[in-house]
């Protein structure tokens, strides 16, 4: 049995990651690619626990190192009981968002250092990494329209963190892409969903 690609959606809030991944799925099925469509923080029960623990807005939150290890907690329950199964099965796996998130908001919003992002990730998940990453980017003026619609006053803990701490996030997503070109694509995602479907396409070789 061919072991599936692994492929993540990485990007700032608001770069339309959740509809890109539904696309991909759909485009995979038609055809004939089995594949399943999943999400972190989240994917398995345990792990949309933990979700809820790090994005309710009740409470005091946590420092850095908590909120990292939760997310590592997260995804490793994720690639134990879902991703490595699918992959093992042959499927491909599409999820909105993996480590780079980590890396990028822990890592570069929060102040953790990469080593010690990565060190979690091997604890928890054996270090896997998507055979590609495709990072969705869009304009500040894009994201500051689909994020009023999206989320009006009720953003998330994470994503209602101020301008700065999501400057820091993106910064660290470009500087990822730059460091490993062969594991990222970048993604223009300033445009309507069925151009930006048509970009993932072919990053994906698909088209
Ligand atoms: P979502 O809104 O794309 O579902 O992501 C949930 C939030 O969690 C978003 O603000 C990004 C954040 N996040 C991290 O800070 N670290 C991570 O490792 C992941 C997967 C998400």
């Amino acid at each position: 049995m061919k072991r599936g690609r692994f492929i993540a959606f990485e990007g700032g809030e608001g770069a339309g990651k959740s509809t890109q991944t539904r696309l991909l799925a759909e485009a995979l099925r038609e055809r004939g690619q089995p594949c399943v469509v999943t999400r972190e923080p989240g994917g398995t029960p345990g792990a949309e626990a933990i979700r809820a623990l790090l994005l309710g807005t009740e409470g005091e939150g946590w420092h850095p190192r908590a909120e990292a290890l939760l997310f590592a907690a997260a995804r490793s329950d994720h690639v134990e009981r879902l991703i490595v199964p699918a992959l093992e099965r042959g499927e491909w796996v599409i999820c909105d968002r993996f480590v780079d998130s980590s890396r990028a908001y822990q890592g570069g919003g929060g102040g953790l250092s990469d080593a010690e992002v990565l060190d979690l990730h091997r604890i928890g998940s054996g270090g896997i990494l998507p055979d590609l990453t495709l990072l969705v980017e869009v304009s500040p003026e894009v994201v500051a329209r689909r994020l009023a619609v999206r989320d009006g006053d009720n953003a998330d803990r994470i994503g209602g963190r101020d301008s700065a701490y999501h400057a820091a996030v993106g910064a660290a997503f470009r500087r990822f892409a730059d460091a490993e070109p062969a594991r990222f694509a970048r993604i223009d995602g300033d445009g309507d969903a069925a151009s930006v479907h048509r970009a993932v396409l072919a990053a994906l070789g698909l088209v």
